[in-house]
This record gives structure tokens, sequence and C-alpha cells, in this order.
């Protein structure tokens, strides 16, 4: 429960993806009194399974955050005082192909929460990437803070940047409560088999080879789902309104070292890499400073140790067979077709 007893009744958009459902069962085992509804339009990156065997049950809705109409109805319905927005297009490589539901979901959906918030007086949280402020070279030792200049690269980046933006520009123009996080690339349990751990993890449990983009130099900065969830909380709780918070683990890894702890961690020799095509304009290296939110909310991440977390990771994809089988084909078949 929030200090000013703002929880009690949340809706978390996307609640059904990556992100947003572990939120929900983090949620729902640290404070199961926080009536939840999930709006979630159920695309591609959704399963409704995410959800499953939860204690108290969040109400599912199946809808569009671009929907102004369902908004407000559900807004008045459960009597929602908050709203937690994680719902978006979220994978660069789609961008590229399509941006059309990008700008569509990333920046029009945010604007409707927005104006959602603002006429009920809501409280709004924003999750964002660190994508928005671009990339480093390789070599570069800076990291990213809450006054690094925007340069998003990727069609996904920049509607995240203008997302971001429209944020700030409610807080400041009409004085609505909201905050930011900006988090860095996020691995565990129910990621899709598109992103990057997941599909070298599930690529090895179906006898493909993992797959790595240009020579695997770019540099990720990996931070565990749960402590992620755990710093979006935080902030919603005790944020001060109107700032952003930076959330990082200070895991960086080249993505070539990250399959090779993936081979090493299923017993699998390492020159079973395949090197395919790059990205176009392809980020080289991201990089979080994220002392504020641990000054100032005492945030730290839990699962520091990478190598313990992504032997859970691969641990998970080996027992969850039948939640990530009926969508890996698919997204081989579309990887193949673009040379990945
Ligand atoms: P995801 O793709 O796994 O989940 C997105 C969810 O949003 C899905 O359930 C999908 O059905 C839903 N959705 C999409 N369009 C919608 C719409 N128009 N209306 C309602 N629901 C819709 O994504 P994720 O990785 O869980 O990311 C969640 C959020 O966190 C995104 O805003 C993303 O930009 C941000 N983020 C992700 C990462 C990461 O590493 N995955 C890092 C930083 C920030
Ligand atoms: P991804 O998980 O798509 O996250 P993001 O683009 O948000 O960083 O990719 C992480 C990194 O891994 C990125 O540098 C691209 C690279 N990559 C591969 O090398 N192979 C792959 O199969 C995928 C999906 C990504």
């Amino acid at each position: 429960m929030t200090e000013k007893g703002e929880a009690d009744s949340l809706l978390v958009t996307g609640g059904a993806g990556f992100i947003g459902s572990n939120f929900v069962r983090y949620l729902a085992r640290v404070n199961p009194q926080v009536k939840i509804v999930v709006l979630d339009k159920m695309t591609y990156a959704a399963n409704p399974h995410n959800l499953d065997g939860l204690s108290s049950n969040p109400i599912v809705i199946r809808g569009d955050v671009c929907d102004s109409s369902l908004v407000e109805q559900i807004i008045r319905e459960h009597h929602i005082n908050g709203i937690i927005h994680f719902a978006a297009e979220s994978h660069n490589d789609n961008s590229i192909r399509d941006a059309a539901p990008f700008i569509h979901t990333n920046i029009y959906g945010t604007y409707v929460l927005l104006e959602a918030a603002r006429s009920h007086g809501l409280r709004f949280h924003h999750v964002s990437t660190d994508e928005v402020f671009g990339d480093t070279s390789v070599e570069d030792v800076t990291r990213f803070d809450e006054s690094s200049p925007y340069h998003p690269s990727s069609p996904y980046s920049a509607t995240k940047a203008a997302s971001d933006h429209l944020v700030r520009a409610w807080w400041r123009t009409y004085g609505t409560r909201v905050t930011i996080t900006n988090s860095s690339n996020n691995y565990g349990p129910y990621q899709h088999v598109e992103k990057f751990i997941p599909r070298q993890i599930t690529n090895i449990l179906t006898g493909r080879r993992p797959k790595v983009y240009g020579q695997g130099k770019d540099v990720r900065d990996w931070l565990s789902v749960e402590d992620d969830c755990r710093a979006i909380w935080y902030v919603y709780c005790r944020g001060r309104l109107g700032q952003t918070y930076l959330v990082g683990a200070d895991n960086r890894l080249s993505n070539l070292a990250v399959v090779q702890m993936i081979l090493r961690m299923m017993n699998r020799p390492l020159d079973e890499v395949e090197f395919v095509g790059g990205r176009p304009g392809a980020d080289r290296r991201y990089a979080i400073d994220a002392s504020k939110i641990r000054r100032e909310l005492g945030w730290r991440p839990f699962q520091a140790n990478f190598a313990k977390s992504l032997e859970a990771t691969i641990e998970w994809y080996k027992t969850h067979e039948s939640w990530w089988i009926p969508a890996k084909q698919m997204t081989e078949l579309r990887y193949q077709q673009e040379g990945h």
C-alpha cells in the first residue's frame, strides 16, 4: 500500500506480457490486498497463462489502451486510483520491420492513458527503457543517468522517447502525478522467445544453434525482471512526483559473453554459436547509473549475481516447454526470413 493509500485499485496495462505479468505476480505476493485490474490487448507477445496460479486473481480485461471509452469504463467501474503503464510494442527487430503498431500503441496509447489520469486525478507510472538515450561506443566507460540527453536510434526507442516526453508534459502542464522508470534489459521467466536470452536458451533446447548478431560485441546491462518490478513498485509508492529514475544492476556483458555462459551452463561446445546479420542502426552499448534510485528510495538489486540468475532462467525455460513451444517455430521462421 502506498503511504498515500493510492494503491487500492490499480490498473496495470500490458499485465499479460513479460515484465507486466512478473509485476502482477510480485505485487500479489508483497501486497495481496491491492486490487489489480489488467488491461491487455493480448498481442502475440502476451500469454494469458502468465497470470495462472495466483492466489489473489487479478481481473483481466482484453482490450486496447488506445480505446479511450474502454479505459474510461474500467476506471469508473473498478474505482481505479492509479495506473502502471507497461503496455507497449517492445521488440526492436519488429519495429524495424513495421513501425506502425509501435507509433500507435506506444505514443497514442500513452496519450489516452495520460488523459484518463488527468481527468480522474489518478497517479500514473510510466515504464520505459534506457534505449531512449541511444548508445555509447563499446569502449566507453560512462553510464546513462537521469540527465542524459535523449538520442533514440530505432523506431521502438523513438516511440518510447516520445511517450516519456508526453508523460513529462502532462506533469508540467496539468500537474498529473507522474513518475517514470527507465530500466536496462530485463531477463527472467515469461520472456518471449523473440528476445535475446530466451531465444538462445530455446534454440539450444530445440537443437538449433544460438544466433548472435554481427560479432557479438554489443554490450547490454542485464537486470533481473524481479529487481525491476521491485524498483517500479518503490517508485510508484515513494518516488518523487514528476521525477525519472534509472534502474540497472551494473551487469554489463557483451552478447557473445552471455551466449558463451549459456552454452557452458547447458553443456554445449562454445563453437556452436552462429554469427548472423546484425540489426540496421544497432545500439552498441547501454550502461545505467542507478545511483538516484539507490540513494533516494533505498532500492538495490537482490539478484546481483548474474550467473546464478541466468542458471535459474535456463532452468525455467527447461521446465516450461509448453509455455514457449507454441511461439517458437513462428518466431524462428520470421528471423530466418530476415537473415537473423
Ligand atoms: P512484452 O512485449 O513482453 O509485453 C507487452 C504487453 O503489452 C503484451 O502483453 C501485449 O499484449 C500488451 N500490449 C501491446 N499493445 C497493447 C495495446 N495497444 N493495448 C493493451 N495492451 C497492449 O513487453 P515487456 O518486455 O514486458 O515490456 C513491458 C514494458 O517495459 C514496455 O513498455 C517496454 O518498453 C518496457 N521495457 C522493457 C524492457 C525489457 O528488457 N523487456 C526494458 C525496459 C523497459
Ligand atoms: P534484444 O533482446 O532484442 O533487446 P534490445 O534490442 O532491447 O537490447 O537484444 C539484445 C541484444 O542481443 C542486442 O544487441 C541484439 C542482440 N541479439 C542477438 O545477438 N541475437 C538475437 O537472436 C537477438 C534476438 C538479439
